[in-house]
């Protein structure tokens, strides 16, 4: 119900000023990057959107830089004539000024207490800005790796995905929405973005309807339950039906279903794009479609104010729905505290003292160490040792500003991030023995640059290999139809592991990747993603044993780029030895779940508390897990089920439940895990969940792919 006071405001406004409630813009993009170090850009920037914040125009605007520039047009709004307050929306997708790991690195931690840690921190900084509502978080499951936005969000499986969205949004959102530290939270991309066919950002989804309620449904069902405020719609089509004008999504099923009653916002003219789909004529039917679908906000367009006026007027859209949709948007305001302070997050004072804390740094530290994935370890070469070593950091991002922070760090400064040779300089005992040699360019190679770093290579004791993706290569518009590490770093990486110098492959990288030769061959290889501001700092701590490496990939590294999409989750074929490529199996190189630890982890003891679980009981399940290592270790142990015989046919596996142990070296402990019968539920026939009778596989195993300890009960 809308409190009296949204519920005057709408009485008191005109049609124009209505659809200005619906209208959300951006600040120019041109001037951005300028702005971002210079408060004058940035108050230039927000210009020309002041006239239309004191006429009424504008219910908000996103991505604009800095307690001053949001004050001005805060201030010209409350000068119109009814004095609403403007909203201020940010793409603070993994930070503001203090960057954390990309989604998808932070998601390999597997820890959904440290994601809403780091979603907090974002808080407490963007907030201090001005900043009232973040565009995130990204709650899209990724299973293509060739989509650029996999680095969005937490991969490729569902448990993983709902936990991180669930932690995401009561990190943003904190206790209250008026909290000064608080921001409201956009679930995104609502629905099945990530299935876009062949990967293609933009592009159509043709999925079932199976698919959509088994797969992509479940992170923003989590999200919604933790209270998410509003929900972005998604660029794709599924089968035909444009998200943006699809009521069946927007409406049906978000709220009908889901039970979602916050604001649903526009994707970037997501909107008026329904007319290129060829769903609707011209913007004017966009706008009508798209607000009868249930789009209460229009992003950029500007649709809903040109058109909303003339369509309410020849009654092709009733006013209630109109107002319905300005009462969520005023609704949303008041529920940020900004009818009682419109300024209230726009504090000069606190812009300054928030950013960057030392908590915040160290948190960005400890989120980065915790994203990082050690894939191999042959002949135990990490960690390496602090003192006496000639080390050669070789690659395009062993040294430099760039490519540390990863896609949507719109606010945050490269310089102030920590590169991977000022991590290493600063982990060894003696800094003049690292050299630093770029040897390729990212995409191009570099007259000379293989000799230098082959030189550099053979004067050294061990080389470590920084190679990977620019951040461009990930994030939005970013798919890649090669999946794989470029090939004038390829040719390096050949003459760099010619030498025979031990090599430990750092990768840079926002999806998984198909790795080969020389890199998939070295003896170690840590998966780094980009980390961040702290990211040279957290490579070195797991580099030279600070500490050690604990993530776990949250999507499937496959054998070959051709594989794609292959997720771990898959069902089962038929025919499970000749299903498989002429070349290669169908499982990946390094499956979903895998990554390694300084340990020498082992599991033993199986014990499921009972053989049958009757139909509203719950399975005991414990297993001992030791390290008979020489170093700490934190071990990721995961539940996987597979349904046996079912009336709807089940993945292969499925990650049930997961927890941390952390075993000093020697010990062993026993972890047990609950399993709840609701778990083992499903979409049957008729897409409603149930539990079916029969046969269950269990598995503890340290991934989706290995073979663990393996147990049995049935549900009776
Ligand atoms: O929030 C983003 C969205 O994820 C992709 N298109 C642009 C929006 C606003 O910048």
């Amino acid at each position: 119900p809308l409190s009296s006071r949204v519920k005057s405001l709408i009485a008191q406004m005109t049609i124009e000023e209505k659809a200005g409630q619906l209208t959300l813009m951006p600040t120019p993009w041109t001037s951005a990057a300028a702005a971002k170090i210079n408060p004058e850009a940035a108050l230039r920037n927000v210009e020309n959107l002041t006239g239309d914040a004191q006429a009424g125009r504008l219910g908000g605007v996103f991505n604009g830089f800095g307690v001053e520039a949001h004050r001005k047009l805060q201030t010209a709004a409350m000068r119109g004539r009814l004095g609403i307050p403007m909203i201020f929306a940010g793409d603070v997708i993994h930070g503001y000024r203090t960057v954390f790991p990309v989604p998808l690195g932070e998601a390999a931690s597997f820890d959904p207490d440290l994601a809403e840690r780091t979603a907090r921190a974002a808080a407490v900084e963007m907030a201090a800005t001005g900043i009232d509502w973040v565009f995130a978080p990204m709650v899209d499951i990724g299973r293509d790796a060739r989509w650029g936005r996999t680095v969005e969000g937490a991969g490729e499986d569902v448990l993983l995905s709902r936990d991180m969205a669930r932690a995401r949004t009561r990190g943003f959102q904190g206790r209250s929405l008026a909290d000064d530290a608080s921001v409201a939270a956009c679930m995104k991309h609502f629905v099945a973005y990530g299935a876009a066919e062949s990967g293609v950002d933009y592009n159509t989804a043709d999925i079932s309807e199976r698919t959509l309620r088994e797969v992509y449904l479940p992170p923003f069902q989590a999200a919604v339950d933790a209270g998410c405020a509003t929900v972005m719609a998604a660029f794709e089509d599924i089968a035909g039906r444009p998200i943006h004008g699809g009521r069946e999504f927007l409406t049906d099923i978000l709220r009908g279903e889901m039970g979602f009653d916050g604001l649903v916002v526009g994707d970037y003219n997501g909107d008026v794009e329904i007319a290129a789909r060829g769903l609707a004529a011209d913007a004017r039917d966009a706008a009508r479609i798209a607000i009868m679908a249930g789009l209460d906000m229009s992003m950029a367009s500007g649709i809903y104010r040109d058109h909303l006026p003339s369509l309410v007027q020849a009654g092709e859209v009733p006013m209630e729905r109109v107002e319905e949709a300005v009462g969520r948007v005023l609704a949303l305001k008041e529920s940020l505290g900004l009818f009682e302070d419109p300024f209230r997050r726009m504090d000069l004072k606190r812009q300054q003292t928030r950013m960057r804390t030392k908590p915040a740094l160290s948190l960005a530290r400890e989120a980065a160490q915790r994203s990082i994935v050690m894939l191999k370890n042959d002949g135990d070469l990490l960690p390496l040792p602090r003192k006496g070593k000639r080390i050669a950091i070789i690659g395009p991002f062993a040294e430099g500003p760039s490519n540390l922070h990863g896609p949507w760090t719109l606010f945050a400064d490269n310089k102030e991030a920590v590169d991977l040779a000022s991590g290493a300089r600063s982990a060894v005992s003696d800094p003049s023995l690292v050299t630093v040699v770029k040897g390729s360019e990212i995409s191009a190679p570099i007259d000379g640059g293989i000799d230098a770093a082959v030189a550099a290579a053979r004067a050294a004791d061990i080389i470590i290999l920084a190679v990977g993706e620019r951040e461009a290569m990930s994030g939005e518009g970013a798919s890649r139809d090669l999946i794989v590490v470029p090939s004038p770093q390829q040719a390096l990486a050949e003459a760099v592991a010619a030498t025979g110098k031990p090599m430990v492959v750092a990768l840079r990288n926002g999806r998984a990747l198909a790795l080969e030769g020389a890199i998939l061959n070295a003896p170690a290889i840590l998966v780094t993603w980009f980390l961040g501001s702290e990211m040279g700092n957290a490579v070195a701590d797991i580099l030279f044993g600070v500490t050690g490496p604990s993530g776990r990939l949250p999507v499937s590294f496959p054998i070959s780029a051709g594989q794609v999409p292959y997720y771990y989750a898959h069902r089962r074929p038929g025919r499970p030895t000749n299903a498989r490529y002429i070349t290669s199996k169908y499982e990946a190189r390094f499956p979903f779940g895998h990554g390694m630890t300084y340990g020498k982890i082992g599991y033993a003891d199986l014990v499921l508390s009972s053989k049958q679980i009757p139909k509203d009981g719950r399975l005991r399940v414990s297993v001992t897990v030791k390290n008979d290592g020489k170093y700490a270790a934190k071990e990721l142990v995961q539940l996987y089920v597979q349904d046996v015989v079912a009336s709807v046919t089940q993945p292969i596996r499925e990650l049930k439940a997961y927890q941390h142990v952390d075993l000093a070296p020697g010990r062993s402990q026993q972890v047990t895990f609950d399993l709840a019968i609701t778990d083992l539920a499903f979409l049957g026939v008729d897409l409603k969940p149930v539990i079916e009778r029969g046969k269950f596989k269990l598995w503890i195993a340290p991934s989706a792919e290995a073979a663990g300890l393996a147990g049995e009960f049935e549900v009776s």
